[in-house]
């Protein structure tokens, strides 16, 4: 990587990138503002993605799933009525140039940010989504795998997750993360390493940033949408994995928060979080309390298939090609 990224400085502070794409430019990071006039910052009336680029087993850069993270930008986006110039295929190339000119050649977390910025001229000041111009951002910054292979404990969280009468949860929505960033805390304070919440039925939504899958009786368990989740793009690449590598169907269906302490195995999915395993919720053991087969075989072929190093399922990464930077 070039001197465009800042030094690493270990897992609790991300290698920024030097580099952001925003307001249409290419622009250094430190240019990359808002005003605390910005309605989003007040109004938590912004959208996002957490996207990653994997170095691949041929030396190169390749962006995982991109443009399927640029489609539920996009739709994240309409529902907020914010409107973008760009397309899914010219948000990727966006994305790519950026790559590119940060010279980036190692594991990247890709962060694009849709929001609402400044009142129109003839708008009177005050919550709304239209008389609201409309902002993009994309930056980027080194980050490697950050979850333990060997399992996390998580808490049941005392926080719901809103049902999607009173957010839209299955839109990536900033102010909705207030949600998200209580019960991972109330999860901290208690020395767990995150947290799953239930929504307001007390079914499994899902963790803080990820999806949670389970094997009950030996059959492959995800929440439906329906139970208030974001729709998550690991939790699809983890059913196709499943189901067309390791001959596992996945059941789409409620769980409770018995069925997942019964459970011979539990697993995370997420981008960031990718698929981890968890080996005690709310202080039981999963299962014996180690990663399962069926997660640990999942996690191998996953790690295979985002370094490209199976052609089966090439047309899920983008090359970034070569660095300018
Ligand atoms: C609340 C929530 N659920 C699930 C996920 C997993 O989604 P994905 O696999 O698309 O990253 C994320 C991360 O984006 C998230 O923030």
């Amino acid at each position: 990587m070039t001197s465009a990224v800042a030094a690493d400085s270990g897992k609790a502070t991300p290698a920024l990138a030097a580099l952001a794409y925003h307001d249409g430019e290419f622009v250094p990071l430190e240019r990359a503002q808002v005003p605390v006039t910005t309605q989003a910052l007040q109004y938590g009336t912004g959208v996002f993605e957490g996207i990653r680029a994997y170095a691949q087993a041929d030396g190169g850069l390749a962006v995982f799933r991109g443009h399927d993270h640029y489609q539920r930008f996009l739709r994240s986006a309409r529902t907020l009525r914010i409107r973008l110039e760009p397309d899914a295929r010219e948000l990727c190339a966006l994305t790519a140039e950026l790559l590119r000119r940060i010279g980036a050649d190692t594991d990247m977390y890709i962060r694009p940010l849709a929001y609402k910025r400044a009142l129109l001229p003839g708008t009177p000041p005050g919550v709304q989504l239209t008389g609201v111009s409309d902002a993009l951002s994309v930056n980027a910054f080194r980050m490697g795998s950050y979850t333990d292979r060997r399992g996390i404990r998580v808490a049941i969280s005392s926080w719901r997750r809103p049902e999607s009468a009173v957010l839209p949860v299955r839109a990536k929505v900033t102010g909705g993360y207030v949600n998200n960033a209580l019960a991972v805390d109330e999860a901290r304070a208690a020395g767990y390493d995150d947290a799953i919440l239930l929504n307001s039925r007390g079914q499994v939504a899902e963790a803080s940033t990820s999806n949670v899958f389970a094997v009950v009786r030996g059959r492959l368990v995800t929440p439906p949408v329906t139970a208030d989740l974001l729709e998550g793009i690991t939790r699809d690449t983890a059913v196709t994995l499943a189901a067309d590598l390791l001959d596992v169907p996945t059941d789409f269906h409620d769980l409770g928060r018995e069925d997942l302490c019964l459970a011979d195995e539990v697993f995370l999915t997420g981008t960031g979080a990718e698929i981890v395993p968890v080996t005690e919720i709310a202080g039981r053991p999963v299962g014996d309390g180690v990663p399962g087969p069926l997660t640990t075989a999942l996690t191998a072929a996953y790690h295979e298939v985002v370094r490209g190093k199976d052609q089966r399922y090439r047309h899920w990464l983008q090359s970034v090609g070569p660095g300018t930077g």
